[in-house]
C-alpha cells in the first residue's frame, strides 16, 4: 500500500523539478529557478561533454565528403498543425509522414515537432553561432529514428535524435511563407495554450532544399533540459528570410510559465570538448560561383552558337 504513495512523491518531485529551469532573462535574485550555468545542478546531462549549442568557426570545420544533400520526403504536404505553449517555447507538432535521409545520417528520421529560439525586438537571438555572429532567431526541427516510437526512446541513442537548424536574417520584405506561424504564435499566449494551423506546409517557411547542400554536421544535445547527448546536428549555411517587424512581433506574443514575456530564449554556447565539426561537400560560396561560371560560359557558347 505504501508503495503507490512513494511512487506518486517520485513523480510529484520530477514534474515539480522539472519546470524549475529557465533562460538566463527570466532569471532574478527572487527566483528559485535555475538559469542555464546552473541547470546541470537538476539535470546531470546539462553538464556533459557533447552539449549545444557551440558556436561554429567556419574555417576550423572539416570538409567530409559524406555530408551529401539530404533527402527530404513530405516536407510539401499540407497539414493541420497543433502548436502549444510549452513554458518556455512553442512547439509546432509535425506528423511523422515528413521524413529526412541521406547527408550522411546514419538512418532514417521521421519528424516530430519544430520550434524557434528568439531574442527580444528583433535583437540577437539564435542558438548556435557562426564565427561568433548571432542571428536573430532560429529554427529547430526535432526529428527521431524511425524506429523509435517517441523522443524518451531516441534519447537513449547517441544518434537517436537529427535536428535541423536554420537561421533566420533580417530583410526589407516581410516574409509571407512565415505569418502562417507569427499568428498562429499570437493565439498561445499562454503556457498550455494551444490552436491549430490549417494548412502548414514545412517546405515553404524552410528554403528552397535544393538550394541546402551548404551546412554544418556536429554530434550534440538538445539544448533545454535534460540535454540528452542524442543529436546529429544539421545547421544549413542558407538563411531564412524575416522582417525586423515579424520578428518583433514574435517576441512579444508569448509569455512564460513565469508569466514573464517569453524572450531571449536561448542557450548560452557551449564548450567543444575537442568535437570537430564537419561541413558538407559543396560549399555554399563555391557552389554558387561555379553556377556563375556555368551561366556565363553557356550565355557566351549560345551567343557563339547564334555567330
Ligand atoms: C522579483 O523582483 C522583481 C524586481 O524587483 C519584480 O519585478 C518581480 O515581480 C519579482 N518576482 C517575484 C517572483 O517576486
Ligand atoms: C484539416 O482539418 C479539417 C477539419 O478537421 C479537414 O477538413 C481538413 O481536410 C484537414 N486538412 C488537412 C490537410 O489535413
Ligand atoms: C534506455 O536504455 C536502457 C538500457 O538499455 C533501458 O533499460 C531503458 O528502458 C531505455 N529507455 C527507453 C525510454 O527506451
Ligand atoms: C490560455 O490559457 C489561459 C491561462 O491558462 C486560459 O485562461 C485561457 O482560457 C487559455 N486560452 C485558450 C484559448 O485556450
Ligand atoms: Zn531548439
Amino acid at each position: 500500500m505504501t508503495f503507490p504513495l512513494h511512487l506518486s512523491v517520485v513523480f510529484w518531485s520530477l514534474s515539480f523539478t522539472t519546470a524549475q529551469w529557465c533562460y538566463q532573462g527570466q532569471y532574478s535574485c527572487n527566483e528559485t529557478c535555475k538559469a542555464p550555468s546552473e541547470w546541470f545542478t537538476l539535470f546531470a546531462k546539462c553538464g556533459g561533454e557533447r552539449q549545444s549549442p557551440i558556436n561554429i568557426v567556419t574555417s576550423k570545420a572539416e570538409f567530409d565528403p559524406a555530408l551529401t544533400a539530404l533527402h527530404f520526403h513530405g516536407y510539401h504536404e499540407a497539414h493541420n498543425v497543433t502548436v502549444e505553449n510549452m513554458g518556455h517555447s512553442a512547439h509546432f507538432a509535425l506528423p511523422p509522414s515528413l521524413r529526412i535521409s541521406g547527408g550522411g545520417l546514419p538512418d532514417t528520421y521521421k519528424a516530430l515537432q519544430f520550434h524557434l529560439h528568439w531574442g527580444t525586438d528583433a535583437g540577437p537571438g539564435s542558438e548556435h553561432t557562426l564565427d561568433g555572429e548571432r542571428f536573430p532567431m532560429e529554427l529547430h526541427i526535432v526529428h527521431i529514428k524511425e524506429k523509435y516510437g517517441s523522443l524518451e526512446e531516441a534519447e537513449n541513442d547517441t544518434s537517436g535524435i537529427a535536428l535541423l537548424a536554420f537561421f533566420f536574417e533580417e530583410t526589407a520584405e516581410d516574409n509571407v511563407h512565415f505569418n502562417v506561424v507569427k499568428e498562429a504564435l499570437g493565439r498561445v499566449r499562454y503556457t498550455g495554450n494551444s490552436s491549430t494551423v490549417r494548412v502548414l506546409r514545412l517546405g515553404d517557411i524552410i528554403p528552397a532544399t535544393h538550394d541546402l547542400h551548404g551546412y554544418y554536421r556536429y554530434a550534440g544535445s538538445m539544448t533545454t533540459p535534460g540535454c540528452d547527448q542524442a543529436v546529429v546536428w544539421t545547421v544549413f549555411h542558407r538563411t531564412i528570410p524575416i522582417s525586423h517587424n515579424q520578428l518583433v512581433t514574435v517576441s512579444r506574443e508569448l509569455d512564460f510559465w513565469t508569466g514573464k514575456p517569453m524572450a531571449d530564449i536561448f542557450r548560452p554556447v557551449q564548450r567543444l570538448n575537442g568535437r570537430i565539426v564537419y561541413r558538407s561537400a559543396v560549399s555554399p560560396v563555391l557552389s554558387s560561383t561555379v553556377a556563375v561560371w556555368f551561366c556565363t560560359f553557356v550565355t557566351v557558347a549560345m551567343n557563339w552558337n547564334k555567330h
